[in-house]
C-alpha cells in the first residue's frame, strides 16, 4: 500500500466516523423519467416521437456529416441516465472512439461521466473558454480519403474545464417560465438571503437582454438555440442554427454545409430539420417524477427550506401561458432559481458565459437527482454529502467566497438525524 493509499483510508475512516449519515444512492426502480408530458394534443406527441428517433440517432461521416472534429456521435449517448434524454451514464460513451488516430483525454475514464473540454486560455494567453472537440474523424471505417486531422491535445489540465450533460427532463416548462417569475423570485426574501451571504443574479442575452436559463452556468436562451448549438459543438453537424464548420480543413467534409436542413426532397409534405425535432422532443419531456416519500423524506424537506438550501434551490414555480398546450399554467418542481451564484475558489472553472464570471453557476436544478450518477458541472462527485461539501470555499485573489459557505455551515451543524433526512429527501427527488 502506497503511503498516498494509507492515508487516504485513514481519512476516510475518520470521515466515516465524523459523517455517520451517508447518502442512500441511486434510488432503484425504474426510471421515473422519459415520457411525453400530459395534456399534448396529438401532433405534439407525433413531434415528441419522431424527434426521440432524432435523438437517438446515431450520425456518421458521410451521410450525416458527423465532424471534422466531434466529441459523441448521438445526442443519447451523453443524455442517457437514467432514460433518453438525461444525463451522463456509468459506463462512459465517450471510450468508444478511441482508434488509431484518437486517444482518451485523461478525463475520460471508464467509470466516469462524459465530459465536454473548453480551454481556459489559448497558447498566447487570451482567454478562450470554447469548447474543444476530443475527436477528430481519422481512423474510422468512414474517414474520407486525403482528410488528415492532428487530435488536440488535451494534456495540460491545469488550462482545461469539464462539464458534463445535465439532464433535460421537462426543459419545456423551463422555458415556459416568464422572465418576470424569475425576476420577482431572485428578489424575494432579499433581506433574508444577503444575511445568510446569498444574492445572486440572472443570466442575460446579450442582444435583446431577456433572462438566460440553460446550460451550468444559465448561459443559453432556448431548447432550439441549445440544439443547434451541440449538433455544431458535440457532432460538428452544421445546421440552419450554427451554419458553418467549426474545422474547415480541405477534405475533411464530404457533406456540404449546413448538414442538417428541412427535408424537401421526400415528395411529401416538408418535415422538419433535425434541431426541430431534438427540440420538441425535449419541450415536450415530462419533469421527472418523484421516488416513494416517508417521514424522513418530510423532515428532510423542511430542514432544506429551515437551513437556506431553497434560497437558491427554489421549489417552486408557475409557467405562464405557452403556445404549446400542457405547457400552460403549470406548477413546477425544479429546485432552482435560474440565477447564477458566486461559488467559491473550489468550484470556480475560470470560464466566462454571458454575465457568469468564473466562479459563477447556474443553481442546479435538483428534480430527477434521485436517479442522477454525477454530480456538479464537472462530475467530480457521485455523492450527496461531498457535493454539498463542495459548495462550501473561500475566497481567493480571482474570486469572492461562496454564497453558499453559511448554508452548508449549518448543515453541518445539523443533528446526524437531519443531515441523513436531507439526504434521503434529495434521493426522493
Ligand atoms: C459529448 C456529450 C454530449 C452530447 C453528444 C450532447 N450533449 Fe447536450 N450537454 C452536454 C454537456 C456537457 C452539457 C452542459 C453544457 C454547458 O452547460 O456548457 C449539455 C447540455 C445540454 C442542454 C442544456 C440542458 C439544461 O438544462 O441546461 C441541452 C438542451 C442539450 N445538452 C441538448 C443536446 C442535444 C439536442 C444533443 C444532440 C444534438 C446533445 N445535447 C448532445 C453534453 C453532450
Ligand atoms: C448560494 C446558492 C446555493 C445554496 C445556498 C445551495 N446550493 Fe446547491 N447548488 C448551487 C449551485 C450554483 C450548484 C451548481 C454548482 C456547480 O455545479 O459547480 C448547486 C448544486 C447542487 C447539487 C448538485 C446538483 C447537480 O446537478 O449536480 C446538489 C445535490 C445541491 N446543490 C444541493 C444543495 C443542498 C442540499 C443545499 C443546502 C445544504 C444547497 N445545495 C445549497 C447553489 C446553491
Amino acid at each position: 500500500m502506497s503511503f498516498y493509499r494509507a492515508v487516504s483510508v485513514i481519512v476516510l475512516s475518520i470521515n466515516s466516523f465524523a459523517y455517520a449519515q451517508t447518502d442512500p444512492g441511486l434510488r432503484t426502480g425504474g426510471p421515473a423519467v422519459g415520457g411525453a408530458l400530459p395534456g399534448l394534443s396529438p401532433n405534439e406527441v407525433a413531434l415528441f416521437n419522431a424527434g426521440s428517433v432524432n435523438f437517438q440517432e446515431v450520425e456518421d461521416v458521410t451521410r450525416n456529416g458527423l465532424g471534422p472534429r466531434f466529441n459523441s456521435n448521438s445526442c443519447v449517448s451523453c443524455h442517457s441516465q437514467p432514460a433518453s434524454g438525461g444525463s451522463s451514464p456509468q459506463n462512459n460513451p465517450l471510450l468508444a472512439f478511441a482508434n488509431s488516430a484518437n486517444k482518451l483525454p485523461p478525463f475520460i475514464q471508464a467509470n466516469g461521466p462524459a465530459r465536454e473540454a473548453r480551454f481556459v486560455s489559448k497558447p498566447d494567453g487570451t482567454p478562450d473558454g470554447g469548447v474543444h472537440a476530443l475527436f477528430t474523424i481519422g481512423g474510422r471505417s468512414d474517414t474520407p480519403s486525403g482528410c488528415n486531422l492532428v487530435q488536440e491535445d488535451f494534456s495540460n489540465a491545469s488550462n482545461i474545464a469539464l462539464r458534463i450533460p445535465t439532464p433535460t427532463f421537462g426543459l419545456g416548462l423551463i422555458e415556459a417560465i416568464p422572465d418576470a417569475a424569475l425576476i420577482q423570485n431572485m428578489r424575494f426574501n432579499s433581506g433574508g438571503k444577503a444575511m445568510l451571504g446569498i444574492f445572486g443574479r440572472l443570466n442575460r442575452n446579450g442582444n435583446d437582454g431577456t433572462v438566460t436559463r440553460l446550460g451550468w452556468k444559465a448561459q443559453n436562451k432556448s431548447l432550439l438555440l441549445f440544439s443547434g448549438e451541440a449538433y455544431n459543438v458535440e457532432m460538428g453537424i452544421t445546421n440552419l442554427i450554427f451554419n458553418t464548420e467549426r474545422d474547415e480543413t480541405t477534405n475533411c467534409s464530404p457533406v456540404p454545409a449546413p448538414n442538417s436542413i428541412f427535408n424537401l426532397s421526400s415528395g411529401g409534405p416538408a418535415e422538419f430539420d433535425d434541431i426541430t425535432n431534438f427540440a420538441a422532443f425535449m419541450r415536450f419531456l415530462a419533469p421527472p417524477a418523484l421516488g416513494p416519500s416517508d417521514n424522513t423524506v418530510v423532515q428532510g424537506s423542511n430542514q432544506f427550506f429551515n437551513i437556506g438550501c431553497a434560497n437558491c434551490h427554489t421549489t417552486t414555480f408557475q409557467t405562464g401561458p405557452s403556445a404549446f398546450a400542457g405547457l400552460s399554467n403549470q406548477t413546477i418542481h425544479p429546485y432552482s432559481d435560474f440565477g447564477i451564484h458566486h461559488m467559491g475558489s473550489g468550484l470556480a472553472d475560470r470560464i466566462s458565459q454571458g454575465l457568469a464570471g468564473g466562479d459563477e453557476f447556474r443553481t442546479a436544478p435538483l428534480w430527477g437527482l434521485g436517479q442522477r450518477i454525477f454530480f456538479l458541472h464537472d462530475g467530480r462527485s457521485t455523492d450527496l454529502l461531498q457535493t454539498i461539501a463542495a459548495h462550501a470555499s473561500a475566497a481567493n485573489s480571482h474570486f469572492p467566497p461562496s454564497e453558499a459557505n453559511t448554508v452548508v455551515a449549518i448543515f453541518d451543524g445539523l443533528s446526524t438525524s437531519d443531515k441523513q433526512a436531507i439526504l434521503n429527501f434529495l434521493r426522493s427527488l
